[in-house]
């Protein structure tokens, strides 16, 4: 360890014994950019980037100054830099871990920079793309992000849109304390999320509740914290408390550098304290990006208490409960002492706002509930981008072959441009080129995120022209194209009468087309970015699958920019329909298990069936149909992944799905694999046997969770306890064990011990044929019973030939082979005593 590490390792550990000291930040460039002179901005001295020593500007082009005297809010907004092409600053990291990358821009009146479009990005991350002041209603933007940083130096690159300029005015690098941001946060209403280590973080609001706008000047890290008067839901359920900043007392488990005293001191509390009804609450309503994860931490300060134990209350993130009953002054040890917690969570479906409220509990003696403060991060995707979906190796063009020094143009003085240009040439010429090819190769695969990248662009295609465009997708096999005019008709426009659903992509109408044919039609929102990438996926995914047990496509219209497709018609409708929320009657023992198996061979067909196996990522009851005949099929491809490559043992990516079938596993690691289907069909199969919804949030808490709920009582072996009324004595007990065996077996804490769903479909077969020969036989030993992890060490191979599952040719379905192979494994199990 060299000195200064030394002298680093010291501070910190000062820093941390110590609570009162002030955080040094190991890293700390702040730079005002295109500027001549260093600059004074909130109490602090931005240096002229063409003078701070470890900062070199890596040009692979031209950028050039511009300078504005008087017009500019801000002294940093009164120069900028400007790149034609793209160009790095780099960073030297003294010590590694997370550093604040803020960015300040403005558009200087003096230059036509309204128009440029700005994409900044770090070796990993994309942190800005395609920004441009033509479409932003602001005058200047400020942007703030947290990235991780392990190696040491960072470079921060602008790239200029083809033919257009980006700028920057001023940039800070500035190191975080370790301990600000964690590894992990719950998620609402239970599970953990992990890794956030590893993902860059932007800040979309900080809130400081009921009290004033922060700026940078009264925050150790430079923070901002904004009033948030403008984001209550209802002004008059929220009245501001406040106390004397000094009165607050940091305790061991808060740092001063979590949140400055002046946002513990204030808060807004419940607008009428004599209100007494259970159901009110203060509710803070945030506009977000819906196709990302967020970040949420809130923080409390009992302020208003004049007792401990006397403010009890529950928070809320978006409708499920995050904090039930907390009793604040018990959690943070005393009055006046800071608190806070750490969610992870999802947009809800068919929104684009996260909201927070806080409410009394019932048990509570004086109703009242608090907010102090409150922070959201964007997390960033699986295209490791906080904006879009793009990666960074796809928005970095390749490097000129030839190395052109960089030409310097405006008000710098000829000492800085030899400065600077011999800077230019050590980075041009000294820094080895390996070192960027090996950059390269460390950046992810492109084949990972291919599908996205093509559906991105796609979507710009069909955006542009609004008409078949689909056609351009590069196979011929979509299926039929239906003029808007032809789906105006089969679906009598669009009359309500018609409707069977409405699900988070749009909603489904029954139809019949001009020769008779029954249909169902779903209708995508239009404009929704996140809807027309699932559109794609789906029209992609389905004219790939045919298969007996897939809900086939018949054909699509994205006239009008409509997102509409067109799917066989499936009579029966959702299998949950047909297990509980309506009169439908009740379905036998021996139907559930052809269904449930039905179902397990369509998503066998996805993992196995194709080169590259798919991964559905929403398996719920919703999405398995029912034919007239009640054969099942699996519906509703719009999250669909392609697996994982050989190589490779999952997909990174971010967290889709419904809640209540997600596996945990996915949820912690963002890690796909084929066995995150396998779990939510473990879930499925509690729910045909329990017939109630998998989250049932009204439930006691033991009970919300099917899954918890049935793995209690499989475990005891009592799952006959609570399965269907309606099956009770029905069911062959030996049929009914290798069922709850196999649920049990997919709902399994870790990927690697769920079954495959090949086997998942062996042990259902087998079940059914238990149940089928009960009156032939007494019960079968226990032996024969187990004896499937056996079975399962010869795989089944009736999928490879038979199924077709290539680009483009469509040779209908091949069931009949397939099921020929099949049963004929399965003759073994008819009499399982014969062994
Ligand atoms: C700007 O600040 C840097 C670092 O504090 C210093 O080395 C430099 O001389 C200053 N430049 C001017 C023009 O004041
Ligand atoms: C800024 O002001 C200085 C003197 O006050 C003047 O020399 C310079 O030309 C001005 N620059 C611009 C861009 O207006
Ligand atoms: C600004 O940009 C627009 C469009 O790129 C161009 O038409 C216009 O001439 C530019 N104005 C100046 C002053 O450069
Ligand atoms: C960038 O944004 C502009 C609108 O601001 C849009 O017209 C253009 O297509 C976008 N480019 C890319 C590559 O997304
Ligand atoms: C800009 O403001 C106008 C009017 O206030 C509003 O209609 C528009 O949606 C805003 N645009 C953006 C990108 O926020
Ligand atoms: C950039 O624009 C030029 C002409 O304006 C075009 O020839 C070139 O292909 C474009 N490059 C990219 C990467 O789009
Ligand atoms: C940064 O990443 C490294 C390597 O993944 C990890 O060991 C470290 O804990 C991370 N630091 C923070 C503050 O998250
Ligand atoms: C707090 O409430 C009072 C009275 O309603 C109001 O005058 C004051 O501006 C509020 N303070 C803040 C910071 O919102
Ligand atoms: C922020 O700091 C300034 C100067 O240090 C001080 O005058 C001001 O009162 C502080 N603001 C708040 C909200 O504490
Ligand atoms: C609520 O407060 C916000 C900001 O304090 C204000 O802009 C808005 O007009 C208020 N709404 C009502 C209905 O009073
Ligand atoms: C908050 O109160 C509103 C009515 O004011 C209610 O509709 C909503 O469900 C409540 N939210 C929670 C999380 O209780």
């Amino acid at each position: 360890m060299d000195m200064a590490g030394v002298a680093v390792f010291f501070l910190c550990v000062v820093g941390t014994s110590v609570s009162m000291a002030a955080f040094t930040p190991s890293n700390n460039y702040l730079l005002a950019c295109g500027s001549s002179q260093n600059v004074t901005f909130l109490g602090q001295l931005y240096v002229s980037d063409s003078v701070q020593s470890s900062v070199a500007l890596k040009s692979r082009g031209d950028s050039f100054v511009v300078t504005s005297n008087s017009t500019a809010p801000f002294s940093i907004y009164q120069s900028a830099r400007v790149f034609r092409s793209t160009a790095s600053y780099r960073f030297d990291i003294k010590r590694q871990g997370r550093h604040w990358v803020r960015l300040h821009f403005y558009p200087l009146p003096a230059q036509n920079l309204t128009s440029a479009s700005i994409t900044v990005v770090t070796e990993d991350f994309v942190l800005l793309h395609n920004f441009s002041f033509d479409t932003y209603n602001g005058s200047y933007l400020f942007k703030e992000y947290a990235v991780n940083v392990t190696s040491n130096s960072l470079l921060v690159t602008f790239i200029p849109a083809n033919g257009s300029v980006a700028f920057v005015n001023a940039i800070e690098v500035v190191s975080v304390p370790d301990s600000l941001i964690p590894d992990q946060a719950s998620v609402a209403p239970y599970g953990q999320f992990d890794g956030l280590s590893g993902l860059a973080l932007e800040t979309i609001y900080r809130l400081n509740m009921g009290g004033p706008l922060i700026t940078a000047q009264n925050d150790t890290l430079r923070r901002t914290w904004e009033n948030d008067g403008k984001y209550l839901h209802v002004n008059s359920s929220a009245s501001n408390v406040s106390v004397n900043p000094s009165n607050i007392k940091y305790g061991d488990a808060v740092a001063p550098e979590i949140a400055p005293n002046y946002v513990y001191a204030t808060a807004e509390s419940m607008g009428d304290a004599s209100v007494s009804n259970v159901n009110f609450n203060i509710t803070w309503v945030l506009q977000v990006d819906p196709s990302f994860s967020y970040f949420l931490r809130v923080h409390f300060c009992d302020i208003v208490s004049k007792s401990l134990n006397s403010l009890i209350f529950n928070l809320y993130i978006n409708t499920d409960i995050a904090l039930g009953s907390l009793d604040l002054s018990n959690k943070a040890g005393n009055l006046d002492v800071p608190y806070y917690t750490d969610f992870v969570s999802k947009v809800p479906e068919d929104s684009d706002t996260l909201t927070v409220s806080v409410g009394p509990d019932i048990n509570a003696d004086f109703p009242n509930a608090i907010l102090n403060g409150l922070e959201i991060m964007k997390i960033s995707n699986e295209a490791k981008s906080l904006t879009g979906s793009l990666p960074v190796d796809t928005l970095l063009v390749l490097p000129p072959k030839k190395h052109k020094t960089g030409i310097m143009i405006g008000s710098v003085v000829g000492a800085v441009v030899t400065l600077i240009l011999c800077g230019l040439c050590y980075f041009c010429l000294v820094a080895p080129r390996s070192k960027e090819a090996n950059q390269r190769s460390s950046w992810l695969p492109l084949p990972l995120y291919g599908n996205s990248l093509t559906m991105t662009k796609m979507s710009t295609v069909s955006q542009k022209s609004g008409t078949a465009s689909c056609i351009s997708l590069g196979s011929s096999s979509l299926g039929r194209f239906f003029t808007f005019q032809e789906i105006m008709d089969a679906t009598n426009k669009f009359d309500e009468g018609m409707l069977l659903g409405v699900g988070g992509f749009g909603r489904v109408y029954k139809g019949t087309l001009e020769g008779g044919t029954r249909v169902a039609v779903k209708r995508g929102n239009p404009r929704s970015e996140q809807g027309i990438a699932e559109f794609r996926t789906e029209i992609e995914m389905l004219s790939k699958l045919r298969h007996r047990h897939l809900v086939s496509l018949i054909g699509y219209c994205d006239e009008r920019s409509e997102m509409i497709l067109v799917y066989e018609y499936m009579a029966n409708g959702p299998l949950r329909s047909h297990l509980y929320g309506t009169d439908l009657p009740p379905l036998s023992w021996k139907l559930r298990l052809e269904i449930s198996i039905g179902a397990a061979r369509g998503l066998h067909y996805l993992h196995t069936g194709a080169a590259q196996s798919i991964i559905h990522r929403d398996v719920k009851t919703t999405n398995i149909l029912l034919d007239e005949n009640f054969v099942a099929k699996v519906a509703d491809f719009g999250l669909s992944k392609t697996g994982p490559a050989i190589d490779q043992t999952h997909v990174s990516t971010a967290v889709k799905g419904s809640f209540g079938y997600l596996d945990p596993e996915y949820f912690r690691r963002q890690q796909l694999t084929e066995k995150s289907d396998v779990y939510s069909f473990g879930v499925v199969l509690m729910e045909v046997l329990c017939t109630r919804p998998a989250l049932n949030p009204v439930l006691p808490r033991e009970q919300v969770n099917i899954a918890e709920w049935a793995m209690t009582w499989q475990k005891k072996g009592m799952l006959d306890h609570i399965m269907d009324k309606n099956l009770v004595g029905k069911v062959n007990t030996a049929s009914l064990k290798k069922f709850g065996e196999t649920a049990e077996k997919c709902l399994a804490e870790h990927g690697v011990d769920r079954p495959s769903m090949g086997d998942v479909l062996w042990n259902l077969e087998y079940a059914l044929q238990l149940e089928e020969t009960t009156s032939a036989l007494m019960e079968p030993d226990d032996n024969s019973t187990n004896h499937i992890p056996g079975i399962s060490l010869t795989p089944l191979e009736p999928f490879d030939n038979s199924v077709n599952m290539i680009d483009g040719v469509n040779s209908g379905t091949d069931d009949d082979a397939e099921d020929a192979a099949t049963s004929a494994v399965f003759s073994q199990l008819v009499n399982p005593r014969g062994r």
